[in-house]
């Protein structure tokens, strides 16, 4: 079932065919040894991917899911948790927590900003939290946390490091065992979703927890959540021929379909491809006069924020692209209007990305825009090549 849009949004990302059709295969029982045999090389995987000697929990749900999993089952009502924001989907930590009764601080970072180090340290030495959130590529902002700065900060505290891979999982490390910056500096949860930089379509939480943080689970009587307590799913993770809630079957015939793509290319390969796209994609764009919100040393491989130049207007530019099969998205916040996000992440290809460049070429010259689309592809070729040589 070919893609009739290239959808360039900062996910859902195009799904493959490949993927289309192991989702499309019969549906078995969901306790069926064939099913559950299947689930089990899915979670071997997912461990693999993350690198994970704890537990992995994959299930029905959207990513904000996975944040409430991640949260409910680590910090209790009444304790605190720090949240690092970037924007949007850093934010969306503040509410969560607020509504299992946590008490939340919040460091906001103005938009297309990163955190100071110095100021989480101080932030830190001022209570006793729990956990920390980071969100490792925000999509409203398209700044990627650098963990190596963030990570040993956080660890020096004592608190649990919880990283938000949404939309990075599969397209920047996120290695559960390595210690970032510092001796035993290590995430100690990393959640995600399946409709990003993994290929998927939307519909699968993805949750790692590390071996700190399922002792504080374990030393919780009860959390105050029924679906989203791990120790309910613990068991059928251990053996998915058990039964605690269905899983969604065709979605994880997808999801081993997706994880070997991922895996026959490589992670490392994988995550240098994604550098090579976000910086090819952002040298093309500047040739048109859009400028990337974050710096290019905070800016995430996966997707990117545009402000517009002057003479751009929001709606008839992605309507134009739309019309000539790109969809990109409309930025969020108090960015709506002055920028449009475009997504470079998954199974995306480089001959999907610079046909995109030359339209928006074409969408900019239908507002009456004078544009070079051959620099533009100049650029983007010259960059990616550089970027897979390492420079
Ligand atoms: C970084 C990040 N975290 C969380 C979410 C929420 O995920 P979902 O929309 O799948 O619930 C998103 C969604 O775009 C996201 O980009």
């Amino acid at each position: 079932m070919p893609n009739r849009e290239l959808l360039l949004i900062p996910g859902p990302t195009p799904v493959i065919d490949e993927i289309y059709e192991a989702m499309a295969q019969e549906t078995w029982g969901h306790t069926d040894p064939r099913f559950a045999a299947v689930f089990k090389a899915c979670l071997e995987q997912t461990r693999k991917l993350f690198n994970c000697d704890g537990e992995v929990f994959v299930f029905a749900g959207s990513g904000t899911l996975a944040m409430e999993m991640a949260v409910v089952n680590t910090v209790a009502p009444g304790e605190r948790l720090l949240v690092i924001s970037h924007g949007y989907f850093g934010d969306r930590f503040v509410e969560l927590a607020q509504t299992y009764d946590i008490q939340v601080d919040v460091v906001q970072v103005p938009w297309g900003s990163h955190a100071d180090p110095e100021e989480i340290r101080r932030r830190l030495a001022q209570a006793r939290y729990r956990a920390v959130t980071l969100t490792h590529a925000d999509t409203s902002t398209g700044v990627a946390a650098q963990l190596p700065e963030l990570v040993p900060v956080i660890k020096e505290h004592g608190a649990l490091c919880i990283l938000d891979g949404v939309c990075a999982s599969a397209a920047l490390e996120e290695d559960m065992q390595r210690d970032y910056g510092a001796p035993g500096a290590r995430m100690d949860v990393v959640l995600t979703a399946s409709q990003k930089a993994i290929g998927m379509p939307p519909g699968l939480g993805i949750v790692a927890f590390g071996q700190e943080a399922l002792a504080v689970r374990r030393q919780r009587a009860r959390v105050t959540a029924y679906f989203l307590d791990i120790a309910r799913w613990q068991p059928i993770m251990e053996n998915p021929v058990r039964y605690f809630a269905t899983p969604p079957v065709n979605l994880i015939y997808a999801y081993h379909r997706a994880l070997g793509i991922v895996f026959n290319e490589g992670l490392q390969n994988r995550y240098r491809r994604h550098v090579a796209m976000g910086r090819a994609v952002r040298a093309a764009l500047r040739c048109y006069g859009f400028s990337p919100l974050a710096e290019e040393t905070i800016a995430a491989p996966t997707l990117t924020c545009f402000r517009y130049p002057p003479e751009v207007t929001d709606n008839l530019f992605r309507s134009a692209l739309a019309e000539r099969g790109v969809v990109v998205a409309g930025a969020l916040g108090p960015l709506a209007g002055h920028a449009f996000r475009m997504g470079h992440m998954g199974n995306v290809t480089q001959g999907q990305l610079a046909e995109a460049i030359v339209k928006i070429g074409e969408a900019l010259v239908k507002q009456g825009i004078q544009t070079d689309p051959q620099s533009a592809l100049d650029a983007f070729h010259r960059t990616w090549r550089a970027a897979e040589q390492g420079d």
